[in-house]
């Protein structure tokens, strides 16, 4: 299968549903920091709720609505990013990612999604990325800013999560910030 390196033995891979089992293990490896501010490992609870997410992955890669990859290092699954969102008509995607706490740190998350913010753009003609992120979660804000991503503004307690409702900040990327961010010229 095909592989992008994201140097120091890391690689983005496309995620598929016959992966279930390594995503399982990799979801038990990381489900308590994984879970703290997303519902990632709820829907990944087991085999069977494992393989379906990833299946409704390659039902929206299949209807170009939107696309999973993992990050692969050394061999052992460790995270992943995708487009949870994808509307190639109006131009507009919603980028997320994760990563089991071994693998933080590293950059991982920030290289991969560079990888495929810049493929949405450069290759798909996407006008604008968003990463829509709890104001509590620090580290994945940090990433939007790594990215070049700018802050549009905050959804006030829009969002229930394990009994509080959580602020929701959408960040975003316009197509004409990222290329001239990432002009080779
Ligand atoms: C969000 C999340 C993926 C961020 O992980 P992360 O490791 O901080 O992000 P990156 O992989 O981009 O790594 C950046 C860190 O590596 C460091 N780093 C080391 N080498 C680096 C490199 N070559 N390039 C960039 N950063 C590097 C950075 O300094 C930064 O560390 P710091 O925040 O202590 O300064 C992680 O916290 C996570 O999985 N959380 C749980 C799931 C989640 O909340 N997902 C987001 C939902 S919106």
């Amino acid at each position: 299968m095909f592989a992008i390196s994201l140097g120091d033995g890391a690689e983005l891979r496309p995620l598929e549903p016959w992966q279930a089992e390594e995503f399982l293990a990799h979801m038990d490896r990381g489900r308590e920091y994984i879970g703290q501010h997303v519902g990632l490992p709820d829907v990944a609870a087991d085999l069977d709720s494992a393989r379906s997410w990833l299946q409704s992955y390659a039902d929206k890669t299949a209807a170009d609505t939107g696309r999973l990859y993992g990050i692969w290092l050394d061999g052992l699954l460790v995270g992943g990013v995708l487009f949870r969102v994808f509307d190639a008509g109006a131009g507009n995607c919603e980028a997320g990612c994760w990563l089991e706490p071994a693998a933080a740190g590293r950059g991982l998350v920030t290289r991969a999604a560079r990888v495929i913010i810049d493929w949405a753009v450069q290759e798909r003609g996407m006008h604008r990325v968003e990463w829509l992120v709890s104001s509590e979660n620090i580290p994945s804000i940090n990433v939007a800013k790594r990215l070049g991503m700018r802050c549009d503004g905050v959804l006030r307690e829009n969002s229930p999560y394990r009994g509080v409702r959580q602020n929701t900040e959408v960040w975003s990327v316009l197509a004409a910030e990222w290329r001239s961010a990432h002009s080779t010229l």
